[in-house]
């Protein structure tokens, strides 16, 4: 297994050609294609001769971005996905951040950590300037992740016939689901690392020392050891 990141509860490894159920299977639930179809499944053929290859080709041509297969630690399940990499002509330093998680481990915190773990290790050992990530406006839960890992909205729009194209090349039918926009949040390296002092600075132990003190005054409750 081709471990390419872990954190407190997921692997992410590369993906090898046995995943083709696992995909098949994430893909064929209506809810989790909700935000991206309105609903249908990705085509099993299209799964097998374009995405599952394109996603093996990428670790040969890009070391360090692609996409990966989430693995949760305590049951060695496969949960879904993550991706990391720059998009299609867009600059090196300038990856694009997604994820498509099975229902059932929803709600647990796992897209917040896995996309948190790939945006620290873009910073800190892949160059990433900016991390950048879209979605559809009623897509509440992949909003919230984006903002939990520190990104802010920079834009709505709407997508073209074009982009439609190139996302779901094998079929027209999102085109005719979408009335709304799409929203793109973006996150730079030195709004990351301001944002990593503000949080060390609310660890226990870290807080301003004048802080410290105040709260040591006469009339300020201070707890019982
Ligand atoms: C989007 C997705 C990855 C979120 O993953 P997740 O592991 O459930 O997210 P988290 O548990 O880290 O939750 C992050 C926050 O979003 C909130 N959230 C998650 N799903 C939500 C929903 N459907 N509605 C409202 N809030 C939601 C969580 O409550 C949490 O916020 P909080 O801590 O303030 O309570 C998952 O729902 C998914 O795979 N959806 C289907 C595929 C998809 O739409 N991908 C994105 C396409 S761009």
């Amino acid at each position: 297994m081709q471990v390419f990141l872990e954190t407190e509860r997921l692997l992410l490894r590369q993906f090898t050609e046995d995943d083709l159920e696992n995909l098949v299977d994430l893909d064929s639930d209506p809810d989790v294609m909700r935000f991206l179809t309105g609903g249908p499944p990705t085509p099993r053929a299209v799964l097998q001769n374009d995405y599952l290859p394109a996603y093996l080709r990428y670790y040969e041509r890009h070391e360090g971005f692609g996409f990966w297969a989430a693995i949760e630690k305590a049951t060695g399940e496969f949960l879904g996905w993550f991706h990391f990499r720059p998009p299609e002509g867009g600059p090196a330093d300038e990856p694009e951040l997604g994820y498509r998680l099975r229902k059932a481990a929803w709600g647990k915190g796992y897209g917040t950590e896995g996309s948190r773990a790939l945006i620290r290790k873009g910073f800190t050992e892949l160059g990433v300037r900016r991390v950048v990530a879209s979605t559809y406006q009623d897509n509440i839960g992949s909003r919230r992740v984006m903002e939990k890992a520190g990104m802010t909205l920079v834009r709505s729009f709407r997508p073209t016939p074009a982009d439609f194209a190139s996302h779901f090349p094998y079929d027209d039918a999102p085109q005719k689901v979408w009335d709304g926009d799409e929203v793109e949040y973006a996150l730079e390296k030195a709004e990351w690392e301001r944002q990593g002092a503000a949080a060390r600075e609310q660890l226990p132990g870290n807080e301003n020392p004048a802080e410290r003190e105040a709260s040591r005054a006469p009339g300020r409750a201070i707890p019982p050891d």
